[in-house]
C-alpha cells in the first residue's frame, strides 16, 4: 500500500497561459484556416514546441536536484500537459489538411514516420489523463510512477518520428544528444543510492507530490 499523500501542484499564472496557449491557438487556427497551401509551417511549429516541452519536462528533475530547488518538480506536470496539447494541435492541423481519416492502412505504412508519431501520441494519452493528484491517489504512487515511465518511449518515438524524414538531421541530433544525456542521468541516479547533503536536503524539503521522480 502506498503511503504517499498528494497535494495539487502550483497554479499556472495567467501570463503563462497566454504566453504558451496563445501561440498554440494562433498556429492551430492559422493551419486550419490557411489550408493546404500553408499548413506545413504550423504543423512544424506545433510539433517542435511539443518536443521542446517534452525535453524540458525531462530536464526538470535533474535541474531541481542540481540546483537544490525541489519546488521546480511540480512544473513537470504543466510541461507534460502542454507537450500533449501541442502534439494534439500538431496532429489536428495535419489531419485536417490531409484528411488522414480517409487513408487506408497500407497508406500509413508508406509513411513510417507518421506511424511513430501516432504511437507516440497514443502512448501520451494515459499520461495526460492521469497527470492529476486524484489519479495518483487512485492508482497508488508506485503504479502511477511506473505508468509515467511511458514518458521515455513517447520522447524516443517522437525523436524517431522527427528523424526518419532525415531532412534536418543536424538539428535532430541536438535533441537526441540532450535526451540521451537526460536519460543517462536518470539511469545513473536510479543505480546509485541517494546520499549526501543534496539528497538529504531534497527529502527534507520536497512535499510528497513533488517526490515523483
Ligand atoms: C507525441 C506526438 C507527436 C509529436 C511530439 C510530434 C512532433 C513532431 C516534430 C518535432 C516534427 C518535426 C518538425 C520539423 O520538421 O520541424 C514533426 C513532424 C511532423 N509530424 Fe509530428 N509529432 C507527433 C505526432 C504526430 C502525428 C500523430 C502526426 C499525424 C498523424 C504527425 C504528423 C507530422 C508531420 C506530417 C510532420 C512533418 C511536417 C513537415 O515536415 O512538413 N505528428 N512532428
Amino acid at each position: 500500500m502506498d503511503t504517499q499523500t498528494c497535494t495539487p501542484g502550483p497554479r499556472m499564472p495567467l501570463w503563462a497561459w497566454i504566453a504558451v496557449g496563445g501561440p498554440m491557438a494562433f498556429y492551430t487556427i492559422l493551419g486550419i484556416a490557411e489550408g493546404e497551401s500553408y499548413y506545413r509551417i504550423p504543423v512544424r511549429f506545433l510539433g517542435i514546441a511539443s518536443l521542446v516541452f517534452l525535453v524540458l519536462g525531462l530536464a526538470i528533475t535533474p535541474a531541481a536536484k542540481l540546483l537544490a530547488r525541489p519546488g521546480l518538480t511540480p512544473w513537470r506536470r504543466w510541461l507534460g500537459l502542454w507537450a500533449f496539447a501541442y502534439a494534439v494541435a500538431h496532429t489536428v492541423v495535419y489531419a485536417f489538411n490531409v484528411h488522414i481519416w480517409h487513408w487506408s492502412l497500407p497508406r500509413y505504412w508508406r509513411y513510417p514516420y507518421l506511424v511513430y508519431g501516432i504511437i507516440a501520441l497514443l502512448l501520451a494519452i494515459p499520461l495526460a489523463v492521469t497527470s492529476n493528484a486524484a489519479s495518483m491517489r487512485k492508482l497508488g504512487f508506485t503504479a502511477w510512477k511506473r505508468l509515467h515511465l511511458l514518458t521515455y518511449p513517447v520522447i524516443v518515438l517522437t525523436l524517431i518520428h522527427y528523424t526518419l524524414p532525415l531532412y534536418r538531421w543536424n538539428l535532430v541530433a541536438y535533441y537526441w544528444a540532450v535526451t540521451a544525456l537526460l536519460v543517462g542521468w536518470r539511469l545513473v541516479q536510479g543505480l546509485s543510492r541517494p546520499s549526501g547533503r543534496l539528497a538529504k536536503s531534497w527529502s527534507r524539503r520536497a512535499p510528497a507530490f513533488e517526490r515523483t521522480e
